[in-house]
């Protein structure tokens, strides 16, 4: 079903429209673990039920790394999402994939650095979506918006975007966690051209994505478990595979790599490990 903007706050309306958010995404099952639900307890969350926590116990005891790699992702958002608001310069940011709230979100990062920052989140979990009035606490010089909606309807996702956010200036398109929800025969680089053809030269495109490549047995064993109990399959990709997304964009320094080692910063997250996920940061000429 087509998401839609649920709220959308500005410095003039903190606290979006005051209609509660009703789900148009996913139906809520909480008996299949879900990857929102499932990465929140890796990160040491209390938003997920069970079924979600069963599985993210099986996979911790074939792949422990997974915990430290979910700690390696958010530490990632955040200095990318910080270059992305100091250097670049940029102001705009469509997050696809959002997650559940945590520390450092995205709209957090962004306008400590540049208040002005606007940031448009999409998800398509609803107990995200329940979540969205904390995603959307913006400074009151920003703005936030929050869709509900899958990062296949990219069509949906352009147009209610298009209401915060203007296309005719950069675009931080950010897809952390996301791309390997979705798997080969639906297109995930289609997707990617999709969103950069409506993002005019000089956006951005950061991705992070599990490794097929690195730690392969045990990554392999892991997703096996988890595919075989969750709704939705996940897919991991090679290096070459995770590169090719960023086709016709220059990389960033320094390019695509595990994500602990993408210009790292203090927090020493996974350092001198190998982290079976790569990240990269991508500039449309
Ligand atoms: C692993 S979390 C990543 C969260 C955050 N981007 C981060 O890096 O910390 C993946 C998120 O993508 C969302 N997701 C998965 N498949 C999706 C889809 N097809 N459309 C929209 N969101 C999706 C999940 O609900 C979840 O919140």
């Amino acid at each position: 079903m087509a998401g839609k903007a649920d709220e959308v706050t500005t410095g003039q309306k903190p606290e979006g429209t005051g209609r509660k958010p009703e789900g148009r995404g996913l139906p809520l099952d909480t008996s299949v673990p879900h990857i929102a639900r499932v990465y929140d307890y890796w990160l040491g969350g209390k938003d997920n039920f069970a079924a979600d926590r069963a599985v993210a116990e099986q996979v911790v005891a074939t792949f422990p790394d997974v915990l430290v790699i979910a700690r390696a992702q958010r530490a990632f958002l955040g200095r990318a999402v910080h270059y992305l608001a100091t250097d670049a310069g940029i102001r705009q940011f469509l997050d696809v994939g959002t997650g559940l709230p945590a520390a450092n979100n995205t709209h957090e990062v962004a306008q400590r650095a540049a208040p002005t920052a606007r940031v448009v989140y999409v998800d398509n979990d609803p107990i995200v979506l329940t979540h969205a009035r904390a995603l959307l606490a913006s400074r009151p010089e920003g703005a936030t918006a929050y869709i509900d909606a899958d990062a296949r309807d990219t069509d949906t996702i352009l147009a209610e975007a298009g209401k915060l956010l203007d296309f005719s200036q950069p675009v931080a398109v950010m897809l952390l966690g996301v791309l390997h929800c979705i798997p080969d025969e639906d297109g995930p680089a289609a997707i990617v051209a999709r969103l950069l053809d409506a993002v005019p030269p000089g956006s951005y495109m950061a991705i992070v994505h599990p490794a097929s490549d690195v730690a392969t047995d045990k990554m392999e064993q892991a997703m096996g478990d988890y595919n075989k109990q969750a709704g939705s399959a996940l897919t991991a990709r090679s290096h070459a595979e995770v590169s090719r997304f960023f086709d016709g964009l220059d990389l960033v320094e320094p390019g695509v790599v595990q994500i602990h080692r993408w210009r790292p910063g203090t927090d020493g997250v996974g350092q001198g490990r190998e982290l079976a996920a790569y990240g990269g940061l991508g500039r449309k000429p």
